[in-house]
């Protein structure tokens, strides 16, 4: 069994990048499970964002678990770093490097939890080496980099091939999505078996952000 069902990580990429602690707050309140953090370097994804800092600022104002998702190259030099700055959670790409299982122990070792990812261009067989390894798997439902794009309709059958995996094989790691969630299209994910939504854009943009969750729920 996995251990989160129908939770909501907001991500703070669509968060005021002047107001980093409001968000925070806002998140929390709001009923969320997770504070979802991207981590972007400029060469994996064509963007950037922050680094370990903002997780070791972050981590005294909130109890919320860190979920941070590494959308960079060579993901292993930042693990103690993040250990050190009280990420719980963090996941990175398959796609980054050739060591993921190195990578993914490595994790373990520092006292986190560790997570995989994949792209959209890729498929749910790259993982299966791993998935044994891991506590969370992070479905792209859009080509990272950037929040507030569309849905890649094609990456959903991916979360029932890893629920379908996951039970064949007796594991328990969780499976997230991210990207292009809303409340109009959050029983695709639920329904193909996804048992975390991340939400940038949707979650930032709604007025009533409790009741965002609330009804990202259902
Ligand atoms: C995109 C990031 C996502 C992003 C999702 O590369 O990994 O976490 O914040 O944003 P939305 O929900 O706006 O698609
Ligand atoms: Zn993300």
């Amino acid at each position: 069994m996995a251990v989160y069902s129908r939770a909501v990580a907001p991500s703070i990429l669509s968060a005021d990048f002047g107001h980093f602690a409001d968000a925070v707050t806002e998140i929390e309140k709001a009923g969320a499970e997770l504070i979802h953090i991207d981590i972007m370097d400029g060469n994996f994804v064509p963007n950037l964002t922050f680094g370990p800092k903002l997780v070791k600022d972050i981590r005294p104002i909130t109890k919320l678990p860190l979920d941070v998702h590494m959308m960079v190259l060579h993901p292993e030099s930042y693990i103690d770093e993040l250990s050190e700055a009280g990420a719980d959670m963090v996941t990175f790409h398959i796609e980054a490097g050739v060591h993921s299982d190195r990578t993914i122990q490595a994790i373990h070792r520092a006292g986190m939890r560790p997570g995989i990812s994949i792209v959209p261009s890729s498929p749910v067989v790259l993982l299966e080496e791993v998935l044994e390894k891991v506590s969370l798997v992070l479905v792209m439902t859009v080509n990272p980099g950037f929040g507030g794009q569309g849905l890649v309709e094609s990456c959903l059958k991916k979360i029932t091939q890893l629920a379908e995996f996951r039970t064949r094989n007796s594991l328990d790691y969780s499976i997230s999505i991210d990207g292009g969630a809303s409340i109009d299209n959050r029983n695709l994910f639920w329904n193909a078996g996804a048992d975390i939504i991340v939400s940038g854009s949707s979650f930032f943009k709604s007025k009533d952000k409790g009741e965002f969750v609330k009804t990202m729920k259902t």
